[in-house]
């Protein structure tokens, strides 16, 4: 897949799919990248600003991004649906309109050695380097699979 145009899904979209859509943009600016939560309660809302405290030590600026929702017109202006976890997954195939075949994944699929098939929300961890260091390890993976297909 040349360029696929990527969406990265979580829960709020205000902690890991920003952060996602962060560092995949750091490592490939010429994608279209977008993030989106599962969840309406903080549509508008920037980053959760320990989200964004954690990025920026990290060399990232999740300040200009905003939450909105997945939204099934999301299946049609993407090429693949990267979720960071179990629930936002189910969710995600909950909303795919009829006749759709988008691929929808676990994010952390590209980064097996990491140990962890999901992302943990540090909205409830509060272990936000540890999303750091999962998101970054599987878009760089992410990155190399694109940069060799
Ligand atoms: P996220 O974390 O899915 O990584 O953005 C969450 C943020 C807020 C809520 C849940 C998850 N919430 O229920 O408000």
């Amino acid at each position: 897949m040349t360029a696929p145009r990527i969406l990265f899904v979580c829960l709020g979209n205000i902690c890991r799919s920003p952060m996602a859509e962060a560092a995949l943009r750091h490592l490939r600016p010429d994608l279209t990248i977008d993030s989106a939560g599962t969840g309406n309660w903080h549509i508008g809302a920037p980053p959760h600003l320990p989200m964004q405290r954690a990025a920026a030590r990290r060399g990232y600026d999740l300040g200009a991004l905003r939450a909105r929702q997945m939204t099934v017109d999301d299946f049609d202006a993407f090429d693949l649906i990267l979720a960071m976890d179990d629930q936002n997954l189910a969710a995600i195939e909950a909303l795919r309109p009829a006749g759709n075949d988008t691929p929808a994944r676990l994010l952390m699929g590209y980064a097996p050695q990491s140990g962890h098939a999901h992302v943990p929300d540090p909205y409830y961890t509060g272990d936000y380097d540890l999303a750091i260091d999962l998101i970054e390890a599987a878009t760089r993976a992410l990155d190399a699979q694109l940069s060799v297909t």
